[in-house]
């Protein structure tokens, strides 16, 4: 196993934003993971994942939405404070879930600042030229943002569905995006399944960092939903996952195993007991 190097040996701080950039001029790929919570939270921090990102998907895979475009900064807030206190050493980034940023600059920076009191480092937000006042606001009032583009689940509506994005010509309008989001001050961006040949086109021409999701490995970091990456969820997933492990049959098989042994009296056993 390769040693995660992003800490440069430094335990005892948090990974920045300098940290990545840094990366970046060396050539050193990184891997981010999402997380909602504070126990997965401390177990990728120990594991040496240099970013976590409380994203909005956990409208899918905490809150039960079909969607991410029903969830609220109510929703995120509690699960931002969970994460930033269950790390250590990660760069913890909070989603700005949908409306909570499209309005204005002032209101992208409201929002910004509860995560960053709950303990966040960071914020990500979906969108290009469209948000630029947005981003700069942000970066000059000092807070750390990561673009978002390609396939935006914010805009599920508009896009007509889950499917890749920046085939042709739509590809230069990214790449426009993705420099004017450089341009206006962000830290890195994310590109969500888009063709990995662009991919690899925007991650030559930024100078900072991608994070690719379904995007090839052109990026310079890579980002999974941790629930798909363990195999939580249900069904195969899209085509650009990889699932690390089998957590759906292991934990069925664990609480099988409970109720069978509570319905036959075998748990708790006498070991199990006080005196
Ligand atoms: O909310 C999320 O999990 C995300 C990642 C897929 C990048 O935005």
């Amino acid at each position: 196993m390769t040693e995660p190097t992003l800490y440069g040996g430094v335990t005892s701080r948090r990974v920045t934003v300098r940290d990545l950039q840094a990366a970046k001029d060396r050539g050193e790929r990184w891997p981010m993971l999402t997380s909602y919570d504070m126990l997965t939270a401390a177990l990728f921090d120990e594991a040496g994942i240099p970013v976590l990102l409380v994203g909005d998907s956990a409208g899918n895979n905490v809150l039960g939405y079909d969607t991410t475009v029903p969830v609220t900064v109510e929703d995120l807030l509690p699960l931002v404070r969970g994460v930033a206190r269950g790390t250590k050493r990660s760069l913890v980034v909070a989603d700005l879930p949908f409306g909570s940023y499209q309005a204005s600059p002032a209101q992208a920076l409201e929002t910004a600042v509860r995560f960053l009191r709950e303990g966040a480092q960071a914020v990500k937000l979906e969108g290009g030229r469209r948000v630029l006042p947005q981003v700069e606001l942000l970066v000059e009032s000092g807070v750390p943002v990561m673009g978002h583009l390609g396939l935006t689940p914010q805009s599920v509506n508009t896009l007509g569905g889950y499917r890749v994005q920046g085939r042709g010509e739509a590809g230069d309008r990214l790449l426009e995006d993705a420099l004017a989001l450089q341009e206006a001050g962000a830290f890195a961006l994310v590109l969500e399944v888009v063709p990995s040949d662009l991919a690899e086109r925007v991650s030559k021409e930024l100078t900072i960092p991608t994070v690719g999701i379904g995007a090839g490995a052109g990026c310079d970091a890579q980002v999974l939903v941790w629930t798909d990456l363990a195999g939580l969820t249900p069904g195969a997933g899209p085509k650009f996952l990889k699932r690390y492990a089998d957590l759906r049959t292991v934990l069925t098989d664990a609480v099988t195993a409970y109720a069978d042994d509570v319905r036959e009296g075998r748990y708790p056993g006498v070991e199990h007991g006080y005196s």
